[in-house]
């Protein structure tokens, strides 16, 4: 997979952006952090999710019940750090993330620099439809949609949700009235991406990526 990458040919700017978009608990963070460590320095990692709006942006708009849909996210503004990145500024760019301990976007928690010339960002809704998405799509030099089966992917998702506080109904629950919505919704758009890869058999490690 690192190989993919390399051979991704460059813009102007001599930077190349790869999307990994997915259903919830499908690997995208996993896979994206694996490559970014594998291909070392001049590698750099960006999330969706550090797009999330915050609850109390969410509330003031009566979306906290819909959190982690489309809408919940400021697509606009991943869209234009994307086009940042792109021209490639000679300063570091900060980059926020998703705190699934505070449950609450964190700002400036990634760095990249001016040298890193491989961008590897993922997110459920980078392959939407629609303005704001489509400003995102338009920044990714080549994109890839990840699955992992079904079964074992809502498996994770609920331990995953367990592991960060979640009782196991609660997490069960979670998983089937907002998780699942949203991999239906991602699913429907696999065929926007350039090449789909199946996880499911994806153990991450140095050797495989
Ligand atoms: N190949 C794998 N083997 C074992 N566990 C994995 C593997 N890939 C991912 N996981 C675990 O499954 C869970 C979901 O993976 P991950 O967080 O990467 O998914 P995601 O697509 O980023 O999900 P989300 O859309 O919710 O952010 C995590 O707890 C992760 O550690
Ligand atoms: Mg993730």
């Amino acid at each position: 997979m690192t190989a993919l990458i390399r051979e991704l040919p460059r813009g102007t700017s001599g930077r190349v952006i790869v999307g990994i978009s997915g259903s919830p608990g499908s690997g995208k963070s996993t896979l994206a952090r694996a490559l970014v460590r594998a291909i070392g320095p001049g590698a750099a990692y960006l999330p969706m999710d550090g797009f999330h709006l915050a609850d109390e942006q969410l509330a003031r708009q009566g979306l906290l019940e819909r959190k982690g849909a489309p809408e919940t996210f400021d697509a606009f503004g991943y869209a234009r750090l994307l086009e940042t990145l792109r021209v490639r500024p000679q300063h570091t760019i900060y980059a926020p993330d998703f705190d699934r301990r505070l449950e609450q976007p964190l700002a400036g928690v990634s760095a990249i620099e001016p040298r890193d010339d491989i961008i590897v960002t993922e997110g459920n809704y980078l392959l939407l439809p629609g303005e704001a998405w489509s400003a995102v799509r338009r920044q990714l030099d080549t994109s890839w949609h990840v699955v992992t089966e079904s079964a074992l992917r809502q498996q994770r998702l609920i331990a995953r949700h367990e592991a960060f506080g979640k009782t196991p109904d609660a997490a069960r629950e979670w998983v089937r009235t907002v998780d699942e919505p949203n991999a239906r919704l991602i699913e429907t758009r696999e065929g926007a991406a350039d090449r789909i890869l199946d996880l499911t058999e994806w153990v991450p490690g140095p050797e495989l990526v």
